[in-house]
């Protein structure tokens, strides 16, 4: 596989960076470089022969050199892996090189192609086997110089990537399977690998908490509400050592609005509604196996959003874990509710330097900003600066949105501290975040609404699962990684 940037009109000669790439091609590329049968434009594919071999070498297009950046090179790789399924390839080989552009160091490079060979070959097969199979294996081409940095980017971009498809497996799980329960046992079998602490707030001892959110919101379920607490102490002498990092992530297996109920259209999308909480287990994962510097608080808040005789309604009032009181007039509005206790449980148990909570909270989101893109709410600037610089580097697209006064008033409530939605629709995504803000207590804080990209429906990101397809991205678990890699109070 190589990428072979765009060419002008001229007649450039074929580029001495290439060689190697050539060679490892018998010469097919430097040939459909000078009979001009390939132009390198972005996203154009063929296949050409090997004479010696008849081994297939394909050329995808990566646009002029100067635009290339890791998410084309990601989406590229991505490309070839799907579009190699069922054509009797088993294994594919990566002409690094031509990867390589002024936007993308050969590090980079082995990280965008890691992932994309990873993430693009990704199908959930839990319930059914595999339509055609594909590519097994993938090597680099690295034209002899084997840097120890370029090992070092692969074997981590490759237990990240790995990672992401072990938190894809989880989220795709339907909420027969998947109950707050279950993703326990998820976390209590990850902890035990790994050497976490995990802790399961069952609904007995979230009674004794005090946690009326997820009581409310799932209580109408049979299968009771858990809150997760895993805990990776961090590791001494690593960048961000010292500092403690709260993740909150929502995890409703299952939202049918409760009372409030959803009309059925798209309903069965409301599995992914715990892909919050399965970023947050996926980023717990990864941080340790990479041993990030941070000591991080993983809080998972799982509850099933259903309707029965027991289950919350429009006008209740909730205490939940910090003594904050909610009015309850759209029980469809319960990400928010359950992640009342989870903010506050964090900040009170752990005071955490920095608090992030990641939930497909609101509809307004996915209007605002499509499927590719989450919605990041903070007033702090360098915590959106460090979160906006990681997300540059996963590919995983943040947009920041503000939050105001307005918005704060419009969430006041008559009768509790606040209220869980509003009679009219306005601003959605930003009336939740003040909400969420109501339980920070004051802590340097980064709200992530991910109703959009949680799971995709016509993405152009090739290495996300899409349409026909339809299925979990676990977006996040990259970008939590990479914060807490490199970003946590760097610029802060
Ligand atoms: N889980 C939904 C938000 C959602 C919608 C996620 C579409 C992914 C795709 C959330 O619980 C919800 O129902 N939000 C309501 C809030 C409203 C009642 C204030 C919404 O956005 O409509
Ligand atoms: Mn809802
Ligand atoms: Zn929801």
């Amino acid at each position: 596989m190589v990428g072979l940037p765009a060419r002008g009109e001229g007649s450039e000669p074929f580029p001495k960076e290439l060689a190697s790439a050539d060679a490892a091609t018998g010469g097919v590329l430097k040939g459909a470089w000078e009979r001009r049968e390939f132009h390198g434009k972005r996203r154009e594919i063929s296949v050409f022969h090997r004479p010696a071999d008849g081994g297939r070498v394909v050329l995808i297009g990566l646009g002029p050199r100067e635009a290339v950046s890791a998410d084309g090179v990601r989406r590229a790789a991505a490309e070839v892996v799907k579009g190699l399924r069922g054509k009797g390839a088993r294994t594919a080989g990566f002409a690094l090189r031509s990867f390589v552009g002024p936007a993308v160091d050969a590090p980079a490079a082995v990280r965008a192609l890691t992932d994309g060979t990873i993430l693009g070959g990704y199908e959930f097969l839990q319930y059914k086997p595999s339509r055609e199979p594909g590519i097994e294996e993938a090597t680099l081409f690295t034209g002899g110089v084997t840097t120890r940095a370029l090992e070092a980017a692969l074997a981590e971009q490759r237990t990240i990537a790995e990672t992401v498809l072990w938190a894809r497996e989880i989220a795709n799980l339907p909420a027969d399977t998947a109950s707050p329960e279950r993703l326990a046992e998820e976390a209590r079998r990850l902890g035990s690998e790994l050497g976490l602490k995990v802790t399961v707030f069952d609904e007995k001892a979230l009674g004794e908490m005090g946690c009326g959110g997820l009581l409310a919101v799932g209580g109408g379920s049979d299968h009771p509400p858990r809150m997760i607490v895993l805990e990776y102490p961090g590791k001494p002498g690593v960048r961000g050592s010292g500092t403690t990092v709260a993740l909150v992530g929502k995890g409703i297996t299952f939202d049918s609005g409760g009372i409030s109920i959803k009309d059925a259209v798209h309903m069965s999308d409301m599995k992914f509604d715990k892909s919050g909480a399965v970023a947050v287990l996926g980023a717990m994962r990864a941080a340790s196996l990479l041993g990030v510097g941070p000591h991080v608080v993983g809080v998972m808040c799982c509850a099933e959003n259903v309707p029965s005789g027991r289950s919350y309604r429009p006008g209740d009032i909730v205490r939940t874990f910090n003594g904050k009181t909610i009015e309850v007039l759209n029980t469809d509005a319960e990400g928010r509710v359950v992640l009342a206790d989870g903010l506050g449980y964090a900040v009170r148990t752990h005071q955490p330097d920095v608090l992030i909570d990641i939930a497909t909270l609101t509809g307004a989101e996915v209007v605002a900003l499509g499927d590719d893109t989450a919605g990041l709410i903070t007033k702090d600037q360098a915590l959106a600066r460090e979160l906006l610089a990681a997300s540059a580097v996963t590919g995983e697209p943040l947009w920041r949105m503000p939050l105001t006064d307005y918005h704060r008033e419009l969430v006041r409530s008559d009768v509790a501290d606040v209220r869980n939605s509003l009679e009219i629709p306005l601003a959605g995504m930003l009336t939740a975040a003040a909400f969420l803000e109501t339980f920070v207590d004051g802590t340097r804080w980064a709200h992530l609404d991910i109703a959009g990209p949680a799971y995709t429906t016509i993405t152009t990101r090739r290495y996300q699962p899409a349409y026909q397809n339809i299925g979990a991205t676990a977006f996040g678990v990259r970008l939590f990684t990479r914060y807490l890699q490199d970003g946590v109070g760097r610029t802060g």
